[in-house]
């Protein structure tokens, strides 16, 4: 089993309500105005005048009259309409303060004359504590258990609707991550199955069916089988439904790249980062993330999650630069090199999603290229697709959440460049194309019909992003979960 970091459980109660005993009160201010302390609560008169309330200031002391131990107090800087990114960074700090300095509960009271969408201050600081609390799940045999169990939230009730949100986006982006970052001896094809599966069973709202192999092969799904077979483990297409209980206003179906790893298969990759691959299913992790999501908030639109998975592994039976295979819109596809095998596998599901889902719209998630490394490195995804107005949304959702995305086109010369010389088409583009990304979508363009489409290539931003205190450093981001949950939350649908 995988060692399951428990989340902090939040609780949230009004402002007026009294404190109650705590090892940690965390009180955000802002530049000059006097911070507020909730009745009771005394601290040393220095503390009080030294703090500025400066971006990111800290200033953590002990009480000396009151229900907490200790307080932290945590600026905000001086701007009218602070962001929902900053808020998320001060709360992660303050989780990160609370668990150095070995607090097992701790209390959050909102000063509400600090104003500005409350809502949206409350989301974020949940998130931001939720996703600042999530450690790498050790294997080691030893575990070192959290220390921080509990937060309590004194807010108001659209600052603590909003506290509610966040705590099940972050949970969402927590359980992403913890799929990302677990080990590929551990999260094999059959263990994201397990995970998907967990998912339907903790919510009546979701239903999952799961293809085996044999189910694949009545489907003619011959790309997608065609990577399996040069592992041991057996590849699934996990297909899961969420549907609201009041009318849809729409039909939404995500797809996320499941490689659990990706060793490039007869085209091996070189042996400095394979390990990294491990999170060649970051794309499926963060549908799964958005499922969970689904479960807490209960938006009105049917959603549908694909997650093709398998291992790229250089087998006996393998395919071997040059094979062709078949997918299940009949298109004949020359493998010329076997570790552009994510196009491979995501060709059969976009075509299954066109053919028998036929959504208002699918966003696939996927470490597609390294390519788009090279061009927009690790804060951002590229976007690309058939339809502006989709891409429009995304962008947006991208700048509410801090998941930012940044299009990228799909030209007729790219699409001219996949095209095959044995079969109709090939899964990479000549050498002197360049534009690997744009080149990856533009294969993708072939299996979606006129289904309104993006892709959103994460390869980037999946792991090894900078240091945004909630998360950062080499390990899974769980990128797209909050960007997905937002748009789901607000298109419109077909
Ligand atoms: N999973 C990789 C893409 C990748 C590479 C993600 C590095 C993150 C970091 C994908 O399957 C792959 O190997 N793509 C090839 C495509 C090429 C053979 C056309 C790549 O990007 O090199
Ligand atoms: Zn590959
Ligand atoms: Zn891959």
């Amino acid at each position: 089993m995988i060692p399951a970091t428990m989340p902090i459980k939040l609780t949230t109660k009004t402002p007026a309500s009294p404190l109650t005993k705590t090892d940690l009160l965390i009180i955000f201010g802002k530049k000059g105005r006097k911070i507020k302390l909730p009745k009771g609560v005394r601290i040393p008169a220095n503390a009080i005048e030294s703090f500025a309330g400066k971006e990111r200031e800290v200033w953590i002391t002990d009480a000396l009259k009151g229900a907490a131990k200790r307080v932290l107090l945590l600026g905000l800087g001086k701007g009218r309409a602070i962001s929902g990114e900053l808020f998320r960074r001060t709360a992660a700090m303050a989780v990160k303060t609370a668990e150095q300095t070995g607090c097992r509960s701790a209390s959050v009271w909102i000063d509400l004359s600090l104003g500005h969408r409350a809502a949206g201050f409350g989301q974020a600081l949940a998130e931001g504590a939720l996703m600042g609390s999530y450690r790498l799940s050790d294997f080691k045999s030893r575990a070192q258990p959290a220390a921080l169990k509990r937060i309590s939230v004194y807010g108001d009730r659209a600052f603590n609707a909003g506290v509610r949100r966040g705590e099940a986006i972050g949970a969402a982006n927590i359980l992403a991550r913890r799929l990302q970052d677990t080990p590929a001896n551990r999260m094999r094809p059959r263990d994201l199955v397990r995970e998907a599966r967990n998912l339907a069973g903790a919510s009546a709202r979701i239903s999952i069916l799961v293809h085996d192999e044999k189910a694949m092969a009545r489907l003619k799904m011959g790309s997608l089988l065609s990577v399996s077979r040069g592992s041991a483990e057996p590849a699934y297409l996990i297909h899961l439904v969420y549907k609201p209980s009041k009318k849809a206003r729409g039909k939404i179906c995500l797809v996320g790249k499941g490689l659990t790893f990706d060793s490039g298969g007869i085209s091996l990759k070189s042996s400095a980062k394979m390990h990294e691959m491990k999170y060649d299913m970051s794309g499926g992790a963060a549908v799964l993330g958005v499922f969970q999501a689904l479960a807490a908030l209960r938006p009105d639109i049917e959603v549908h999650g694909l997650v093709p998975t398998s291992e790229n592994l250089p087998d006996g039976l393998a395919n071997k630069p040059g094979d062709v295979v078949k997918a299940c819109n009949g298109l004949i596809i020359e493998v010329l090199n076997t570790d552009a095998e994510g196009r491979l596998i995501l060709a059969d599901a976009l075509a299954y999603a066109a053919k028998k889902i036929k959504p208002d719209a699918m966003i696939d998630l996927a470490t597609l290229t390294g390519a788009v490394v090279v061009a927009l490195g690790h804060e951002l995804s590229g976007v690309m697709g058939n339809n502006r107005a989709l891409l429009d949304e995304l962008v947006a959702s991208g700048e509410a959440t801090g998941e930012q995305v940044w299009p990228l086109p799909i030209l007729e010369y790219h699409k001219q460049d996949m095209q095959g010389s044995v079969g109709d088409l090939r899964n990479i583009s000549s050498p002197e194309t360049g534009a690997g990304s744009c080149t990856a979508g533009a294969f993708l363009s072939y299996f979606v019909d006129d289904i309104p489409w993006a892709h959103i290539d994460i390869a980037g931003s999946a792991w090894g992003a900078g240091d945004r205190d909630y998360q950062g450093g080499s390990v899974g981001t769980g990128v797209g979960v909050r960007l997905l949950v937002d748009y789901l939350e607000n298109c419109q649908g077909g």
